[in-house]
């Protein structure tokens, strides 16, 4: 007979949102298990976005007295945002007074993997979920690394399975079922050993694309140039790589080094149709998709599950089903705004291939209006150092 095991919530994906979620549950004394098909190292070593917004930092110093994101991470307090070679600084904390950090998610992966294991939860890597049913007394059927069956019952189960989630049908019926944007472009993204180009972030848009000169350590770079959805990440020589990139930061030098890695970043923007249905909902990737550029992907995960770990509480130690009743609604808000913040961050600096000259000249306007008026400035910053997460 197939072994079940019981507890209060199941979480499908050791991701940020699902570890996080296990982490507030625990310190409000709700008992959860924690399911994902990748290995620990898989976990901690897949390369994601790095930034974090000032709120999700002061989530993550719940798990530890002052986070290792405060202190192994970087405060930036602003972006360079070049327009055409015109280099323009986006003062964050003049505008809005507020901060991101650079500290990436796999460092931010291995910080709640070690406060999970340390707290003694019940996390468990290798089993891979086949489905979930929903319901009243929702059960999710599983098979461990060993090939065999696995059933958990739960009072509650929350899909934050990232994008291709299996949690996710249990809620909007149909795993397509929801609002969908492609974009006519990708990111091409390296890797390299090199020490930084410069003090901020850099978002360029160019007339031959756009470019973005992130960072993840003194001595190492990850940097980004808008390329087309197909292309092949080793048809480029690094000669060739170091070229593209540089010519759409023109004004600026590039630290350039051995390049270690290299993958293309499809841009797709998603909101499911439903994010909870009875006792089952979802969080994260699981529930809505980003592009890259505002950096919001996490962020947005992390302020789902500080609404969805206070509904759960409420519902079960207290019996309150208000708040889960209004998760939906109110998770929504953000993920909308974040999703304008996102589009628009990627539709204002990317060149699309279609571009005629009109909307190339709109483009410039758009930037200019920004760059020049204090009020461009301050939608930006607050949009990418996040809004409060109690709003
Ligand atoms: C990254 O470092 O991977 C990164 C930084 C900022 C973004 C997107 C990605 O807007």
């Amino acid at each position: 007979m197939t072994p079940t095991v019981r507890t209060r919530v199941a979480i499908v994906g050791a991701g940020p949102a699902g570890l996080m979620l296990s982490h507030l549950l625990a310190q409000a004394g709700v008992d959860s298990i924690v399911l994902d098909k990748r290995s620990r190292d898989e976990i901690e070593s897949t390369i994601r976005a790095g930034i974090l917004e000032q709120g999700t930092v002061e989530l993550l110093d719940t798990i530890g007295d002052f986070s290792r994101a405060r202190t192994v991470g970087r405060r930036h307090d602003g972006i360079e945002l070049h327009v055409e070679g015109e280099q323009h600084r986006i003062d964050f904390a003049a505008s809005v007074g507020r901060a991101v950090w650079l500290y990436p998610q796999h460092e931010v992966l291995r910080d709640l993997v070690a406060a999970r294991l340390a707290g003694g939860q019940d996390l468990r890597f290798g089993v891979d979920v086949e489905g979930v049913d929903g319901g009243d007394r929702p059960r999710v059927h599983a098979r461990g690394a060993d090939g065999a069956a696995l059933e958990i019952e739960a009072d509650f189960v929350v899909g934050s399975d990232g994008s291709r989630s299996v949690v996710r049908s249990a809620v909007t019926g149909d795993h397509q079922n929801g609002y969908f944007r492609e974009y006519p472009f990708a990111w091409f993204g390296i890797l390299c050993e090199a020490p930084p180009s410069a003090d901020e972030l850099i978002y360029s848009n160019s007339p031959d694309g756009f470019a973005l000169v992130s960072q993840r350590s003194p001595a190492v770079q990850r940097m980004y140039f808008q390329c087309d959805p197909d292309t092949d990440t080793t048809a480029l020589t690094e000669h060739e790589i170091w070229g593209e990139l540089q010519k759409r930061v023109p004004g600026t030098v590039l630290q350039t080094g051995p390049i270690f890695q290299r993958d293309v970043l499809r841009f797709r923007s998603f909101v499911a149709g439903e994010l909870r249905r009875d006792r089952v909902a979802l969080v994260g990737d699981a529930a809505h998709t980003v592009p890259p550029t505002g950096a919001k992907g996490m962020n947005l995960a992390i302020a789902d599950v500080r609404l969805l770990a206070d509904a759960l509480a409420a519902l079960l130690l207290d019996d309150d089903e208000r708040l889960i009743d209004n998760y939906p609604e109110r998770a929504l808000r953000r993920i909308w705004k974040a999703q304008h913040f996102s589009w628009w961050m990627t539709t204002m600096l990317h060149t699309a291939p279609d571009a005629s000259g009109f909307d190339r000249g709109r483009q410039r306007g758009e930037l200019r209006s920004l760059v020049e008026s204090a009020a461009g400035r301050a939608y930006l910053s607050e949009g990418y150092c996040g809004w409060p997460l109690d709003e």
